[in-house]
């Protein structure tokens, strides 16, 4: 009973919540990067583009190494944020002017991507949570006057309806490469980190007038 007790007290917290933890500071600062821009009354539209275009150009990159590592690949089958991306910028093509637009900006700032399996897992876990803050995101946009609909806001809205659930399977196949990469959670957290800190770093590059 004792042995018992003292077991349950000194349980390992699963991945999930180390995640959670070992990344909390990080999320408060790309969390306050993003409502400066995102939040500011009125919404700066050239701001809001170009914080798009570095989405883009970031999310194009570790996405193509996702693609590389067999079980990061699977996953990215049907959760590439791309499309979101493109249709966002191009219904805000009209009213802005080319800025950070096509420049490489990725090329100019220290990214780090991936090296192992693991560490992608890490990558795809940043990109999966930032769905869940999409809700909260869509709730301030949507008083917006320049969008309608879901224009302009696509990538917010992100799974919609499914995003509890895309979240939840996220989470399993998290655990199942966990069980089956004992000792790989240090990288993933690793890389959870290296890419909050991308896009950390890119969203510094953006100026909000
Ligand atoms: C204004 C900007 C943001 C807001 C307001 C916001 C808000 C939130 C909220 C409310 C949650 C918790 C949702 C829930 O538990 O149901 C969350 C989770 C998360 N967000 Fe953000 N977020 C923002 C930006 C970002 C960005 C830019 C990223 C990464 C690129 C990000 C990554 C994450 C991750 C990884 C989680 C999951 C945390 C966990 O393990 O439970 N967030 N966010």
């Amino acid at each position: 009973m004792t042995d018992n007790l003292t077991a349950c007290k000194v349980a390992k917290p699963d991945i999930a919540t180390r995640l959670r933890r070992e990344t909390r500071d990080a999320h408060c600062r790309i969390e306050a990067v993003m409502s400066d821009l995102l939040f500011a009354t009125p919404l700066d539209l050239q701001a809001y583009q170009d914080m798009l275009k570095l989405h883009r150009s970031y999310y194009e990159l570790v996405e193509a190494r996702l693609g590389q590592f067999r079980s990061t690949a699977v996953m990215m089958q049907e959760r590439s944020k791309l499309s979101w991306l493109d249709s966002d910028i191009a219904y805000l093509e009209k009213d802005t002017v080319q800025s950070v637009a096509d420049s490489d900006y990725c090329n100019s700032t220290a990214l780090v991507l991936p090296e192992n399996e693991a560490q992608a897992w890490g990558f795809l876990y940043v990109f999966e949570g930032a769905t869940l803050g999409g809700g909260h995101i869509l709730d301030r946009l949507r008083h917006q006057p320049h969008f309608k609909g879901r224009s302009g806001m696509r990538f917010f809205h992100s799974y919609g309806p499914k995003t509890p659930a895309m979240w939840r399977e996220f989470q399993l196949s998290l655990q199942h490469f966990v069980a089956a990469n004992p000792g790989s959670e240090k990288q993933i957290i690793n890389g959870a980190n290296l890419s909050f800190s991308n896009m950390y770093a890119l969203m510094k590059g953006v100026q909000v007038d």
